[in-house]
């Protein structure tokens, strides 16, 4: 992999924060195999990045000192790195965003928007939610253990779809996607334990979670498709085989990666669902392997 890592903090928790360092100047505008459509589809992920993984930070840091997390020794290792590996990933998000703007794709803009709907459903949902005895910070915890489900299950389809990854051809975007995979799987567990330890297992429990699944998964679908709408429409390459890729390789039944997730995502329904339940260890050990990464 050809880019410097370095481990900048263990923190005594299951997996280490690795501190990249991504040189972004030479990734090429069209860098999934030279795809407008599918370009634009990972962009506009990497657009949701830096404002939804501060609000991940910022939503489990709010709740550490509860009650029913703040002895728990081990949990708080794991909520340390938890917080040391999404900064990371911002970061670096952040640094390719940049990077695209370059080329006239506003990525900044849409940034924005991301940071503009997040606090948009929180101001909304918790006005909403406060009859029911859901705080400010309960809420987003319920989302943020949501989307790290979501999180999770994209980086695991993407270390398992080879349709795609036929695709990531530029060495320094595949190397970042991956890496950020793997570390979405390492720490899918950490804001779940958190969210268990303080709302436990009973009814209501299983009631917030499911139903803020099916809510965050509404939003997301709804924004990101928004945003490669812009992208597309901005860059004039909204076009046949533009949608035709999209089609193709994130939503057709045999190749692609949003499509594949349809199992794991319903895992969450399950009443007595656990992160862990998906055995990912073996399939992370590979690609760390492959991509040099330190454990
Ligand atoms: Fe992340
Ligand atoms: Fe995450």
């Amino acid at each position: 992999m050809n880019v410097k890592v370095n481990i900048s903090n263990r923190a005594g928790a299951s997996f280490p924060v690795r501190r990249m360092h991504f040189d972004f100047a030479a990734v090429p505008e069209y860098w999934v195999n030279g795809s407008a459509g599918l370009t634009h589809f990972m962009t506009a992920l990497s657009a949701l990045f830096p404002a939804g993984e501060k609000y991940f930070i910022d939503s489990v840091r709010a709740v550490r000192q509860h009650p029913a997390v703040q002895d728990n020794e081990e949990l708080q290792k794991e909520i340390s790195a938890f917080i040391g590996q999404e900064a990371m990933h911002t970061h670096e998000h952040a640094g390719f965003n940049t990077a695209a703007q370059k080329f006239g794709h506003d990525v900044a803009a849409l940034e924005a928007h991301t940071d503009m709907v997040i606090q948009t459903a929180r101001k909304y949902a918790g006005r909403a939610l406060k009859p029911l005895g859901i705080t400010q910070e309960m809420f987003d915890l319920l989302g943020t253990t949501a989307l790290e489900h979501f999180t999770a299950t994209i980086a695991s389809q993407l270390l398992v779809n080879q349709h795609i990854q036929s695709l990531m051809t530029d060495p320094t975007m595949s190397a970042m996607w991956y890496w950020h995979a793997v570390e979405e799987n390492e720490h899918k567990a950490v804001a779940y334990d958190v969210f268990e330890s303080i709302f436990g297992k009973g009814m209501k429990a299983y009631l917030a979670r499911c139903s803020s699944l099916t809510v965050a998964m509404l939003i997301l679908f709804v924004v990101q498709s928004y945003f490669v709408m812009r992208l597309l429409y901005a860059d004039k390459k909204l076009n046949f085989a533009s949608v035709r890729d999209i089609y193709t390789y994130a939503y057709s039944p045999s190749r692609g990666i949003i499509s594949g997730m349809g199992r794991e995502m319903l895992a969450y329904f399950r009443p007595g669902f656990h992160p862990n339940d998906h055995d990912t260890h073996a399939l992370l050990d590979g690609w760390k392997a492959r991509l040099g990464l330190p454990s």
